[in-house]
């Protein structure tokens, strides 16, 4: 949530600023700034707005020559988006000028308590940052000014800092919020994620929290919050250009749907070889001594822990208790005797993720962190991870890392419970060749998709898996169309909700079960008789004329990999009819950092 971009070095900043935004720009996307220091490092010029990138594009002054700036995309927390609210921020005097990634909980408390007299031409906690440092500045040297001031925050920030006194440093200060910084040669740059140094650097290294840190012409020191020392390594950057960005696609979400197959494979690559799975023994060991293993996760990454939990009873016969992890960052359910915590994240950024982590951590239980980012903090925090290889997401609607999660949760409880491993390659190279027809079918599942255009209200209904999918199914909707949409276990639907049905309502029934599958169609039919817009998703094996969209065979347990992919393309062509932002739908950002 909200991404943030600085960079010193030989080319113009304004470009390199702009860039890197655009490419941090699925973090939030509501208004965007940035700050230019003038090559005589006098000055600092800000442009800022309501809105997005390409707009603010054509505001910046072209004739201002710069090698030094600041930048940042926000996704609002306190105050609406609009001019003033947008980052950079500046102190009183116009000393300190800011950017902010994060929430600062207790910006009231401080503006109360410290800053009495300042003026406040924002509703932000981040404005609240620069006049705290410039309150210190009056007193002592800015970097321990910016200390100071940082030792009365409470919450998370990434923060970036220019001192209009002395225009040759750019501080920075990172707790619980991503940072990373990137050098190649004379040529420093740092952003709240590594696709903003792509194209710059080929080095660069993930800030610890509790780092404060100066940038100097091509030197970078860094300091904990006490003012130590601390060393630093840079490692290979190891992603390409090509990984983010569109190609020929209209869309990254339709890319990144297109890519899934792929996604399989490599996952079959990288936990398995001929004869063997190739997953840390250690950590089979220590899920073999749990009693009982508790999931956490948030959206998608919750509705892929419904179907681990399917995978975990059924191959290994343990008790899994699913946590949605905002409601345990509260309530923590009754623990086991012997524990073990999986936690579930595409970003391993998410506020509400972490924090449960932490508290089970302090508890001295074991954990694991499945994430499609190595660098992220809940890789940092946990004893154990696995990646999930889907490379990076980019659109914000979670489509191959979320297919990247079931996969995964599938081949570790194999590996747990020793299935035969061709066996379990096979079935998931028949599941890429299924997924494989389904995307050579789409523009099926586009005309599909007339049928809901012009809906209020969708269902997905299904029973076990199939109904794990209807939820997944309905948020996806949810997120890039703003139809309401509901995902329900079929049977239940008549219990209430059948009274929202109605000749304009669309009924989407997966259908992947053989035992259900009958009940699951009667189900559906109750709504048809209700003139309810009948729609089946339904395996070969028991398709019949009727059926709208018939899958390849594929093992039963596997039919989620297959029947989600045909959800998000139902997903993603509503929404073009629509003419939405797909990428970028309203409201959203892609890494959820506050809580
Ligand atoms: O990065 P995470 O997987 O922890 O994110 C969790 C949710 O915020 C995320 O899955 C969200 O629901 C997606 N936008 C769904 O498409």
């Amino acid at each position: 949530m909200c991404g943030i971009v600085g960079y010193i070095g030989s080319k113009p900043a304004n470009h390199v600023i702009i860039n890197g935004l655009k490419k941090l720009e699925y973090r939030g996307y509501d208004s965007v700034g940035v700050a230019l220091v003038n090559e005589d490092k006098t000055e600092i010029e800000i442009f800022k707005d309501k809105g997005r990138i390409l707009d603010l594009e054509i505001q910046i002054d072209k004739n201002i020559k710069s090698h030094f700036a600041i930048g940042h995309t926000r996704w609002a927390t306190h105050g609406e988006p609009n001019k003033v609210n947008s980052h950079p921020h500046m102190s009183n005097s116009g000393r300190v000028v800011v950017v902010h990634n994060g929430v600062i909980e207790n910006y009231n408390q401080i503006k109360k308590e410290k800053l009495k007299g300042y003026n406040f031409v924002s509703e932000t906690d981040t404005e609240v940052v620069a006049n705290l440092i410039e309150l210190y500045s009056k007193i002592m040297p800015m970097d321990e000014a910016i200390l100071a001031a940082t030792a009365h925050l409470k919450g998370s920030y990434a923060l970036l800092v220019l001192d209009k006194m002395d225009l040759n440093k750019l501080y920075f200060i990172k707790n619980k919020a991503p940072l990373l910084i990137g050098q190649k040669d004379d040529e420093i740059i740092i952003a709240s994620d590594i696709v903003a140094l792509v194209g710059y650097t080929d080095k660069y290294m993930y800030l610890e929290d509790m780092t404060f840190g100066i940038v100097m012409d091509d030197k970078i020191i860094l300091k904990d919050f006490y003012g130590k020392e601390l060393s630093s390594k840079m490692v290979q950057l190891q992603i390409s250009c090509e990984e983010i960005e569109k190609g020929n696609y209209e869309h990254f979400m339709l890319k990144e749907i297109n890519e899934q197959p792929t996604v399989i494979r490599k996952l079959i690559y990288n936990y398995t070889d001929n004869e063997k799975y190739e997953i840390d023994k250690n950590l089979i060991k220590e899920i073999k001594k749990a009693d009982k293993l508790y999931i956490v996760a948030c959206g998608s990454s919750l509705y892929a822990g419904y179907i681990a939990k399917y995978y975990f009873e059924k191959i290994l016969n343990i008790s899994i208790e699913l946590c949605i992890a905002s409601e345990a960052a509260y309530l923590l359910p009754k623990l086991s005797k012997k524990p073990f915590f999986i936690f579930i994240s595409q970003s391993g950024e998410t506020a509400d993720c972490i924090k449960v982590l932490k508290n089970i951590k302090d508890k001295k239980i074991k954990t694991l962190a499945i994430t499609n980012n190595i660098d992220s903090t809940m890789i940092r925090l946990s004893d154990y991870n696995l990646n999930l290889y889907a490379g990076k997401e980019i659109a914000v609607a979670s489509t191959k890392a979320y297919l990247a999660q079931v996969t995964l949760m599938y081949i570790l409880a194999s590996s747990i419970a020793k299935t035969d491993i061709k066996c379990v390659k096979k079935k998931l190279n028949i599941v890429a060749m299924a997924i494989e027809d389904v995307l050579g079918n789409r523009e099926y599942i586009r005309d599909i998709s007339r049928k809901m255009i012009d809906s209020e209200t969708v269902f997905y209904i299904g029973r076990g898996l199939d109904y794990y999918v209807s939820l997944e199914a309905a948020l996806k909707l949810k997120e890039i169309s703003y139809i309401h949409a509901e995902g329900y276990a079929s049977g239940e639907l008549k219990h209430g909700s059948i009274a929202l049905v109605n000749e304009d309502v669309p009924v989407v029934a997966i259908i992947t079960n053989k035992e259900t599958e009958l009940i699951t169609r009667s189900n559906l039919i109750e709504t048809t008789s209700r003139k309810a817009i009948g729609i089946t998703i339904v395996l070969e094996e028991f398709a019949n004329e009727e059926d709208d969209m018939v899958l390849s065979n594929v093992d039963g347990d596997l039919s989620p990999l297959v029947t989600s992919v045909v959800c998000q393309l139902l997903a993603y062509y509503v929404s073009l009819y629509k003419g939405n932002d797909i990428d970028k739908p309203k409201n959203l950002a892609k890494s959820v950092t506050v809580e």
